[in-house]
């Protein structure tokens, strides 16, 4: 008997793979509109029209020159995908069939022979239909008619106004928007954004298969995970698909996988049957503490995941998932301030100051959002620039399983908004009904992950009201609707769906205060409460002062141009490369967006004066990424040093800084520190200083200078050094050096330097603002440096710099000698699986800003941006390709400031 039973396991877990998939190559149809004409196209599955279209080269490359405007015409079209497909006896003779679509972009009805299966109207749902009845033993036809979603848009829009307007109406002409996307359930920056172009998309985005179902087939797995005094208790749950002929009596084992010589287990007998509704069940597994490791974000520990194999059998059928998961507690801790609440993350115990951006959709075309080198890229860039937490924005999509698989393995948070963003919603019956399943397979889809610490609600909507944004005023309707989708819909669903992370209605929200004003009603933007997005384009970036002091920040950030070598293939004429051309100004959305570029560039550095224009639009370019980096970094450290400690009125405690944006969606001027192919941008450079584990900074109020080490280390750290040099800035010696030694650097807090030493020197303060007394010359101005070391003398900081006050467009800077030289011998040390390339720099100066780039070649300096206060500096190159020094060397590229002048 027992040899018997293991046979069937062996047959039956064969039967695992039994799905057909119909991914690959399906018949496009399109009427174009200019002639009417119908044109047939070979079209792909997971695709989309506009990635097809242009691949049958039936319309030009989509994120070229204008050319989001002229294909735009598509996306006015009805769209039929066709797909003829075989299935054998297994398929045909099994009692039951479904035919799952994990995701269509959005409106489409389908046909299988002829027969209606069911209509779609959500991008973001996964659909089964039941089709035993349909399959055909000779050739099948599956047929998906889709409707253009600007007209359904348009056709929802005009229904709603007959009683009120959802607004907003439209996006600013500068996107060349598409309007009401509110209306419907599909990635809402599909219709521009002010980061990104409008592709009213349409296609079938994620994978379809058809499963035979002999009795039961397990569709999702999905685990809660609480920690009881020593143990971790794992809710298992199934949800299965059954055939209904029979009640079915199912053996259900769960094995979680310690190591090679360890597993805990347990199995139940469960039945199901014929006339039920609800078809998933549950089994516990209990894991004492002591035989697993935590998960931690990255920079606390390491992201420990185990497998955990769920296996179904019936007296004919074995089924077999495998999921990954990670054992830590989350918690959001809002407690009762001298003024507010907190509002930080708590993981295992610890808290963690939140360091990250903001992740929108890897591209606007939905099916080109799970490529693995993009997103690896991505996800693995946010890592080594030491973030831990990445906020996944509401008005793009619920990510797929390989971006929270990553995120995972990297120990990245995710901050997960559901997909509402800068608008109104309706509430109408099938709007709540469709959102409704939304939120309950996303939240079942997802919540295996570790990384994902919390949802909410949405983007920006409760500040929209609240500020009257879309001209909605003191109309009751509008808060009546946002309390019913995501009070009383969202957060309802969510909360029971999962007991083991936080919600929180909206960001920017107030948290836990809200409560007490059901919802609505107060400024959402308090810095006592919640957490804030601010954005500032007159203020003087690089001014500390004007930031303010919040619990935490989830939004910030400054524009800045893409590469050169990222804008180049896109053009056609290089006389578009000006940033007053007409190809410049359809890429920049942001009303005014180039006029704040300029004038925040001019409050720090002196603008190009060249009439040369590419020369000039290249300047623009390298002159728009520092005052993007300086101003993020100095907003970022602002943040961070305000992590321990209140002020007066009770604000400060900040535990979060997620900047606006990781990545970009086409080629033009955005918020991003990565551009569209992937290039590092100035910031991201930063992003790697200004977030690591512990930094050096300073903070100057009425002539009175003190010093904030901020760590995020778990153990303190004794007898640490400070160096303070002054330099004049034509000498590459500092003309005064301080050190204060013996410093303590305290655990996960911010130890402030504040004492005599400093607490007098109005004089330094003033030394460092303005002008250094060098031996020989007259006075000149001075920029400083701080360093922090170890009592070996090991840095334990990334060196910082004050710089001088509205002096670098003011004087001329020293002319620096700057020489490169590569060395011929690859490093042993490898990234991305290939050699590393050393490269020597020297220099007969001071050097500020020093850019390199590396043309076409794919990989990134070990860092960039930076100024020299030696006379040499040795620069890692890592590549993602193979290429010799010699290429290097010829593609090799340096931009000085005092250079481009
Ligand atoms: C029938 O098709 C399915 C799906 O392609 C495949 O997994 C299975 O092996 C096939 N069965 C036989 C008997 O060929
Ligand atoms: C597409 O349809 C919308 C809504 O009817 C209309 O405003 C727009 O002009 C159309 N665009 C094109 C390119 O035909
Ligand atoms: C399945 O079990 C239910 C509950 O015991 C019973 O009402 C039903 O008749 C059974 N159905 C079949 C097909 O045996
Ligand atoms: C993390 O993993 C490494 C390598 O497996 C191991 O040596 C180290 O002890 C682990 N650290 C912790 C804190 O568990
Ligand atoms: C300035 O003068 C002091 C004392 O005369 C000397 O120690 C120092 O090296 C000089 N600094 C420079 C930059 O020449
Ligand atoms: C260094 O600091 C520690 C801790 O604050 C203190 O106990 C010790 O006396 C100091 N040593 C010196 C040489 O000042
Ligand atoms: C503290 O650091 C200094 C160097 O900065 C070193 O000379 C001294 O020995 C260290 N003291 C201890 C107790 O480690
Ligand atoms: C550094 O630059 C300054 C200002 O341009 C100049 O006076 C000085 O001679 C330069 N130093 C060297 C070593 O070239």
């Amino acid at each position: 008997m027992r040899t018997f039973f293991q046979f069937i396991i062996i047959v039956f877990l064969v039967n695992n793979t039994l799905s057909l998939t119909l991914d690959g190559s399906w018949i496009g149809k399109i009427t174009t509109n200019k002639h009417e004409q119908e044109i047939t196209f070979s079209a792909t599955v997971p695709g989309g029209i506009y990635t097809d279209l242009n691949k049958a080269h039936i319309i030009p490359n989509n994120l070229n020159e204008n050319n989001d405007v002229i294909n735009r015409w598509v996306g006015n079209q009805s769209v039929i995908y066709t797909k003829r497909f075989y299935v054998n006896n297994t398929l045909l003779n099994a009692p039951k069939v479904v035919l799952i679509f994990h995701g269509v972009d959005t409106f489409a009805t389908i046909l299988l022979n002829g027969h209606e299966i069911g209509e779609t109207s959500n991008m973001f749902l996964r659909y089964t239909f039941d089709v035993t009845k349909y399959l055909e033993k000779e050739e099948n036809l599956l047929e998906i008619f889709f409707s253009s979603p600007v007209k359904i848009a348009e056709i929802l829009h005009n229904k709603q106004a007959l009683k009120y307007v959802i607004p907003p109406i439209c996006t600013p002409d500068s996107y060349n928007g598409e309007c009401h996307v509110n209306y419907i359930r599909k990635m809402q920056a599909s219709f521009s954004w002010d980061w990104g172009p409008a592709f009213p998309s349409m296609g079938i985005w994620k994978s379809v298969e058809i499963i035979p179902i002999n009795e039961i087939y397990i569709m999702d797995v999905t685990t809660d995970i609480h920690k009881k005094e020593n143990f971790w208790n794992i809710i298992i749950t199934l949800f299965f698909e059954v055939t209904s002929q029979r009640n079915i009596t199912c053996h259900i084992s769960s094995v979680l996988n310690i190591n090679d010589q360890l597993n805990i287990h347990n199995s139940s007998n469960v039945n199901l049957y014929t006339n039920d509704k609800d078809t998933k069940r549950t089994i516990l597994l209990k894991i004492p503490t002591n035989l697993v490791n935590e998960w931690w974000p990255n920079g606390y520990g390491n992201q420990t995941l185990y497998s955990l194999t769920v296996t179904t059998a019936t007296s004919t059928d074995v089924k077999q998932k495998i999921i990954h998961i990670g054992f830590r507690t989350v918690e959001l801790i809002q407690k009762p301030l001298k003024t507010g609440l907190s509002f930080y993350f708590q993981i295992n115990n610890v808290p963690i100051f939140a360091k990250g951006s903001n992740f929108i959709p890897a591209s606007v075309f939905p099916e080109l959002t799970a490529k693995t080198d993009t997103i690896k890229h991505l996800l693995r860039s946010a890592k080594e620039a030491n973030m831990n937490m990445l906020r996944v924005w509401g008005g793009g999509l619920y990510e797929s399983e390989l971006f929270y698989n990553i995120a995972d393995e990297y120990g990245i948070m995710i901050w997960q908004d559901f997909m509402f963003a800068c608008a109104m919603y309706p509430t109408t019956e099938e709007f709540l009904e469709s959102t409704k399943k939304e939120v309950i397979q996303n939240v079942q889809r997802l919540k295996n992950h570790p990384s994902i610490v919390l949802w909410a609600g949405n983007n920006e909507n409760e500040a929209a009201l609240y500020g009257n944004w879309y001209g909605t005023g003191t109309e009751q309707i509008y808060k009546t609707d946002y309390i019913k989708l995501y009070v009383d819909l969202i957060k309802k669903e969510v909360e029971q769906l999962d007991s083991t992370r936080p919600f929180v209605v909206s960001s920017p929200s107030n948290g836990l205060y809200t409560e007490k004003y059901n919802y609505i009603g107060k400024d959402p933007y308090l810095k006592t409460f919640g957490d804030v997005h601010y954005y500032n384009y007159f203020n003087n970036g690089w001014d500390m002062h004007q930031y303010p002091r919040v619990r935490f920040s989830s939004e910030y950030g400054f524009q800045s141009l893409p590469s050169i070598y990222t804008m180049l293939p896109i053009v056609s004429t290089i006389t578009d490369l000006d940033i007053h051309s007409d190809f410049f100004k359809h890429r920049q959305h942001l009303p005014l967006g180039t006029e704040y570029l300029i004038n925040l560039i001019s409050k720090n550095l002196k603008l190009p004066d060249t009439q040369n224009t590419l020369k000039r639009f290249e300047d623009y370019i390298y002159l728009s990424q520092i005052n993007q980096a300086v101003s993020v970094k100095i907003q970022t450290e602002f943040y961070r040093q305000s992590k321990s400690d209140l002020n007066e009125i009770g604000e400060g405690m900040t535990m979060g800084a997620l900047y606006w944006q990781l990545n970009d969606v086409w080629q033009a001027p955005s918020w991003s520190s990565i551009d569209f192919d992937g290039r590092w941008k100035m910031l991201h450079y930063y992003a790697v200083e200004f977030f690591a584990p512990i930094i050096v900074t300073y903070y100057i109020r009425n002539m009175h200078l003190s010093i904030h080490i901020v760590s995020d280390k778990i153990h303190s750290m004794k007898n640490a050094t400070l160096e303070v040099n002054l330099y004049a800035l034509n000498n590459i010696k500092p003309v005064q050096s301080y050190i204060y030694p013996n410093i303590t650097i305290e655990a996960n807090a911010v130890t402030t330097i504040d004492d005599n030493w400093l607490k007098y020197s109005w004089i330094l303060t003033s030394t460092i603002l303005n002008e250094c007394q060098s031996n020989s010359t007259t006075k000149s101005n001075c920029i400083t440096t701080l360093t922090l070391k170890d009592k070996t003398g090991i840095p334990l900081a990334p060196r910082n710099y004050i710089y001088p006050s509205n002096v670098l467009k003011n004087i001329a800077l020293p002319i620096a000698n700057v020489s490169i030289k590569v060395n011929d011998n690859h490093l042993p040390g490898k990234s991305f699986n290939y050699p590393n390339i050393e490269l020597e720099l020297t220099t007969d100066n001071i050097t500020l800003f020093v850019w390199l780039e590396a043309g076409n070649i794919c990989g990134r300096f070990s860092e960039n941006g930076f100024h020299m206060f030696e006379n040499k500096k040795s620069i890692i190159f890592l590549a993602c390709e193979f290429i010799t020094p010699k290429v290097l060397r010829k593609s090799l590229k340096i931009t000085t400031l005092s250079g481009i002048y």
